[in-house]
Parts: structure tokens; C-alpha cells; sequence
């Protein structure tokens, strides 16, 4: 929900930007740390989610750790603030250039995804004369109930290593004298909602461990990945995630042993809500079977509904307020060369019209990090609130 004077600042500012409201992000942050806290577990920030700079600095303030896929990730996270003694290290494609990066700035851990990296990063640590502590991402197989595209904790999926390898994984550990192994990660898929995979995940997680322990390995760490979702319905209604009862699950499910520590990489939760893709209306083209919006916004700056088939609440800011006379359905659609291009069909709104000022929200997740330069468009802005 916008407030009357931020819709007016809207209107002097050329679209198409993100909007953030700190407010907003700063409540979400503040309600994952209480929770993660009452039981001592770890979080670390999948910077993936968002690393605009003004919102890693506050997700920064807050003490969360970081949780990188690429060697600029690393780096980044380390240009603002994160402790190089918080930052994770994912990814199926590590390059020798990203693990030295990595290796250089001693970062906490490398989270490795197949037995060939095992030995390349002990190769690697070696030349440095270094010890690389890492944990192994095992696929659990367990199935995340979300759209297959975002779904990775499957057999046929390409991340991970799968448990029938772990006696190749124990034998690289034994074999790699520059490897300090740490424990086990995990992460299953994204935008999940249903409390019940997590039980799931738990259960494979405490089997994992027991495999590991039976095989004479200690496991100081058990991460869990991220992964927990938002309600992209209701933006205003259920703003944050519930934190508690996901921690909650994993307290009661996970099999916790003296001495090891939890850890999450949550991304999506932490910054989701913060913050809406502001655009305009260009043209209205009325049809005999079809309305079309044609935004100032595309593909190019949000590709989550053409990618994922994406549901975000779209709301035309310049008539909501007002009287709402005539409601139509619109096919809300951006202006690049695309039939994909298309945010929603049948989308209700009110009478629209060129100039209108259009909120895509719930889009501060996955939303300004995956904007692309195609057509050669401007890259989209950023505007915050004030908080
Ligand atoms: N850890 C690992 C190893 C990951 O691959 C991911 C996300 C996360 C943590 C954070 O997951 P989250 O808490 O944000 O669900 N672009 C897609 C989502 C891709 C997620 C990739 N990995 C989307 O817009 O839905």
C-alpha cells in the first residue's frame, strides 16, 4: 500500500524505477533475526536475492551473514561489511579464478557440488598453501512443491551431490589434505510455503548427518538452505513471511548435537516485499476480444512472470484511489519485442490511461538483479523511502 504523498513523489520521477520501502525491508529483517535468534542459528543473506548496494548495507547492519554464488558475490559481500567469516560459497560452476578469490579472502566455506570440485579446491588451497573448509550440498531428493524451475533438490536436478556418491565424497575428504571438512548443506528450491517439505528436509538432513558420523567424519555444521517464500497475493495483509514457525520446524525436527551450529541462506523472505516495480502507461489499446497496457516496464526490468509464469499483484496507482467507476480486463504487457512479454492476462483494473502510474509488486526478490539490457533499454532506477 503506497501512501497518498509517495504517489505524488511518483509522478515527478521517470519511469520505470524500483521502489524500496526501507520501512518495510528494515520490519522483515528485524522479524527473521528475533526468530532465528531465540534458537542460535545462523543466517546468511542469499545476496542472489538482491544485491543492490543501499540494501546489502542494511541487511549488513543487522548482522547477517552472507551467502554468495559467483566470485563477485564474494566480493561484494565482503565491500559491504559481511565478515569474511560469514560468507558461504554455493554454486555448480565455481571457476579457478572465483575459488582463488574465495581462498584469498578466507571465507568461511565452500559449499561444493560435486567430488571433481572437492578435488580442484584442494588442488587450488594447495598451491596457496591453504586449508579450504568445506561442506558438501547434497541432493536429498526431496520435492520442494514449487514451479519446476525453481525446484533443486531433485535427483535430475543439476546441483548437488547425490547420496549414491557419498562414498566417492568420503574418499575425496580422506584423500584431500587441503580440505577441512565442516558439515552438510542443503537447499531444495525456492518459494516454498508448505511447512510440511521442511519436516521433509529435516528428516534427510538428520539421515545425512548420521552417514557422515557413521563414516567417522565430524559434522560441525548443518545448513539448510533457503528457500522459504512470500505471499505474493497479499503484499499488505501478510507483508512477512512467518519466520517463526519455518525456525520452528527445523528446532523440532532437526537433530541438533552438541557443538553443531545451524545454518540458513535465506534470500526471497528477507527482501521480496520491499519493493514494487514502479512504471507508466504508454498506450491503452482497446480490442474486440483483448484490452491491452502497454507499460513502460518489461521483461527487461522483471522477468519473474515470463520466466516462472510469476503471479504479482498489479495495481494502477493513478485511478485506485479515485472514484472506480468502470472496472476492464487488461492484458498488462511491456514494450519489448517479445509475445512473452506480458506480465498477467485478465488482469482486473480500474478504467486506465496513458500516463497512469502502474505498481508491480513484490518484486524487491529476484526482480532488479535479473533486469537485462536487451532492445539496449536504460537500465531501471532505483528510488527509496526515506526510512
Ligand atoms: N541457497 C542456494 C544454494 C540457492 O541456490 C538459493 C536460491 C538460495 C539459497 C536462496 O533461496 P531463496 O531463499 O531466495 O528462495 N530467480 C528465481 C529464484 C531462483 C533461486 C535460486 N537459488 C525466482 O525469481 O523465483
Amino acid at each position: 500500500m503506497f501512501n497518498p504523498d509517495t504517489v505524488t513523489r511518483f509522478q515527478s520521477i521517470e519511469t520505470p524505477f524500483y521502489y524500496y520501502d526501507m520501512g518495510v525491508l528494515r520490519q522483515t529483517l528485524e522479524a527473521c533475526q528475533a526468530a532465528s535468534a531465540k534458537y542460535g542459528f545462523h543466517v546468511h543473506y542469499a545476496m542472489k536475492a538482491n544485491f543492490n548496494p543501499k540494501v546489502l548495507d542494511i541487511i549488513q547492519s543487522f548482522g547477517f551473514g552472507a551467502d554468495c554464488v559467483s566470485g563477485n558475490e564474494v566480493k561484494a559481500a565482503i565491500e559491504h561489511g559481511f565478515g569474511k567469516q560469514n560468507v558461504v560459497f554455493a554454486g555448480v560452476g565455481k571457476s579457478d579464478k572465483e575459488i582463488n578469490l574465495a581462498l584469498d579472502a578466507d571465507i568461511f566455506c565452500f559449499n561444493v557440488e560435486s567430488v571433481q570440485e572437492l578435488h580442484i579446491i584442494n588442488d587450488l588451497a594447495k598451491a596457496k598453501n591453504k586449508t579450504a573448509k568445506v561442506a558438501i550440498r547434497i541432493n536429498p531428493n526431496v520435492d520442494a512443491h514449487t514451479h519446476h524451475f525453481i525446484t533443486t533438490g531433485l535427483d535430475e536436478n543439476k546441483f548437488g551431490i547425490n547420496t549414491w556418491q557419498l562414498h566417492d565424497v568420503a574418499e575425496a575428504l580422506r584423500a584431500c589434505p587441503n580440505l577441512q571438512f565442516l558439515g552438510i548443506h542443503f537447499h531444495i528450491g525456492s518459494q516454498i510455503t508448505d511447512m510440511e517439505v521442511y519436516k521433509s528436509l529435516c528428516t534427510r538432513i538428520n539421515e545425512m548427518q548420521d552417514w557422515f558420523e557413521d563414516h567417522g567424519f565430524q559434522v560441525k555444521v548443518l545448513n539448510a538452505g533457503g528457500g522459504l517464500g512470500v505471499d505474493y497475493h497479499n503484499p499488505d495483509t501478510n507483508t512477512i513471511s512467518d519466520f517463526e514457525s519455518y525456525f520452528k520446524v527445523f528446532k523440532d525436527f532437526l537433530n541438533v548435537k552438541p557443538g553443531q551450529e545451524v545454518h540458513f541462506e535465506l534470500g526471497r523472505a528477507l527482501v521480496a516485499q520491499s519493493a514494487s516495480l514502479i512504471s507508466r502507461v504508454l498506450y491503452v489499446k482497446n480490442g474486440q476480444k483483448k484490452n491491452f497496457l502497454i507499460l513502460d516496464a518489461g521483461m527487461t526490468e522483471l522477468i519473474r512472470p515470463m520466466l516462472y509464469q510469476a503471479y504479482h499483484v498489479i495495481e494502477n496507482l493513478s485511478q485506485e484511489s479515485g472514484a472506480r467507476n468502470q472496472d476492464l480486463k487488461y492484458d498488462v504487457v511491456g514494450p519489448i519485442c517479445e509475445s512473452t512479454d506480458c506480465f498477467r492476462k485478465d488482469v482486473d483494473l480500474p478504467l486506465s490511461f496513458r500516463g497512469d502510474v502502474i505498481a508491480v509488486r513484490t518484486a524487491g526478490a529476484y526482480g532488479e538483479v535479473m533486469a537485462s539490457g536487451y532492445n539496449l533499454r536504460d537500465r531501471v532506477q532505483s528510488v527509496y523511502s526515506a526510512l
